[in-house]
């Protein structure tokens, strides 16, 4: 068998393993698809054994797993899982049907009635949801703190604070948040603490996907996806996972076991055969894409701001250079593009009814991470839940459409809106 670790990240995402801890599928060129709800015990020993080793780490158990039932565990989404956990340069990943059900179980598997998070203020609008919404009933404190003012954070965390939470960049204003300054924070915090109560850094990392950014490198704890995104990349699939430290992999399992939100096996297939292998090259394209079109829509009068982490113009710049890089090393500012529009000028709604009803290349659409261009307005969409309608923003998912045609439509759109 060849070493695959000499290979680099873009070659093992086209390649996978020949083999995973939990199947071997090295006679095969693409990994099999298993589907079966259930799975044959040879014996009453077999089917016990299978119930009592469930949720340990591989290494612990030997090579083949004891599989019982999809919902506790599957090969291919196994497969999925190493991949993924391998991306990330991390010890283990559990995936689920949604990214919200691997940021529901990864914080839900180990909060304790009264224990605290400490969470950015701008979050993706379903998890500002869950924080203000759910937590409050389950008694889990959150105070929403901006995570680049460390002071500020350290000022509200106690002897309750499990997580400190956040998304870099965030969705949608593109903030990033210093993870090596929050890895400095909690092991000063841990410092006189027990392992079973240590303040642990959560990152959701969907908008850069581990082609972007790896946390792990920078000191973070747990990093989330969507896989719904660009892991997924075709916008066929909805999935999540959380990539963990080995200590937390036994509670994750078990939380997913019990809750149920388990990825579907044809939907960890398609994301591992076609989306992981096609990362690299559609992200790349993307960020070509996003530079020129970012460049062109700071240039114009009617647009306010126009937020894009490879601008000149960006204003954490430097964080930007220090934590968004690609597997080579190159500078990775990814494909998301936030702006404002004047509103002396141009009527927001007005525009992106004219990109819905007359734009080829942009599709009005919530999601993002997708083959094709899609853009959404977060204070009434995604983000409707904050309530804070104010400034009318823009949030853009770029492609794999020519630039030249998406800055064509936007520029029909906004001539054809334009005051005056
Ligand atoms: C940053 C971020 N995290 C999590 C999610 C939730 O993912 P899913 O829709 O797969 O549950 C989204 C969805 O848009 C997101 O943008």
């Amino acid at each position: 068998m060849p070493r695959r670790k000499h290979y680099r990240p873009t070659t093992r995402l086209v390649h996978g393993p020949e083999h995973s801890s939990k199947w071997d599928f090295s006679h095969h060129v693409t990994p099999p698809l298993s589907s079966s709800t259930t799975y044959r015990l040879d014996s009453a020993r077999r089917g016990s054994r299978g119930f009592s080793e469930y949720g340990l780490r591989h290494s612990e158990i030997g090579e083949q797993p004891v599989y019982i039932y999809d919902r506790l565990d599957e090969p291919t989404r196994a497969i999925l899982e190493d991949e993924l956990a391998n991306a990330e340069g991390g010890e283990c990943c559990v995936t689920f049907a949604s990214g919200m059900a691997a940021i529901s179980a990864a914080l839900g598997s180990i909060l304790m009635p009264g224990d605290e998070i400490v969470a950015h203020p701008m979050l993706y609008g379903c998890t500002h949801s869950l924080f203000t919404n759910w937590y409050p009933r389950r008694n889990f404190g959150v105070h929403r703190v901006d995570m680049n003012d460390i002071d500020a954070v350290r000022a509200v965390v106690n002897d309750r604070t499990r997580v400190l939470y956040f998304e870099s960049p965030t969705n949608p204003t593109l903030e990033l948040i210093d993870i090596a300054a929050l890895r400095a924070l909690a092991d000063e915090v841990n410092a006189d603490r027990p392992e079973d109560r240590k303040l642990l850094v959560y990152i959701d990392n969907t908008f850069a996907t581990p082609f972007c950014q790896r946390p792990l490198e920078h000191g973070a704890d747990v990093v989330l996806h969507s896989l719904t995104k660009n892991l997924g990349g075709f916008g066929t699939e909805i999935g999540g996972a959380a990539v963990i430290p080995e200590s937390m992999l036994t509670p994750m399992m078990m939380y997913r076991k019990d809750f149920g939100a388990i990825l579907g096996s044809k939907s960890a297939w398609a994301i591992m055969v076609y989306g992981l292998p096609t990362l690299p090259l559609r992200l790349k394209r993307q960020q070509y894409t996003a530079r020129k079109v970012a460049r062109w829509l700071e240039d114009q009068d009617c647009v306010a701001r126009c937020v894009y982490p490879g601008l000149e113009s960006f204003s954490q710049a430097e964080l930007a250079q220090r934590q968004l890089r690609d597997f080579d090393g190159d500078f990775a500012p990814g494909n998301m593009i936030y702006f404002t529009l004047d509103p002396k000028r141009v009527n927001a709604i007005r525009f992106a009814d004219t990109i819905a009803h007359d734009a080829y290349s942009i599709t009005l659409a919530v999601s993002l991470g997708h083959t094709k261009t899609l853009m959404e307005m977060p204070e009434t969409m995604t983000h409707s839940v904050y309530g804070t309608p104010g400034e009318a923003s823009i949030r853009l998912s770029i492609g794999l459409e020519s630039p030249k045609d998406i800055i064509a439509d936007l520029e029909s759109a906004l001539d054809a809106v334009k005051r005056g």
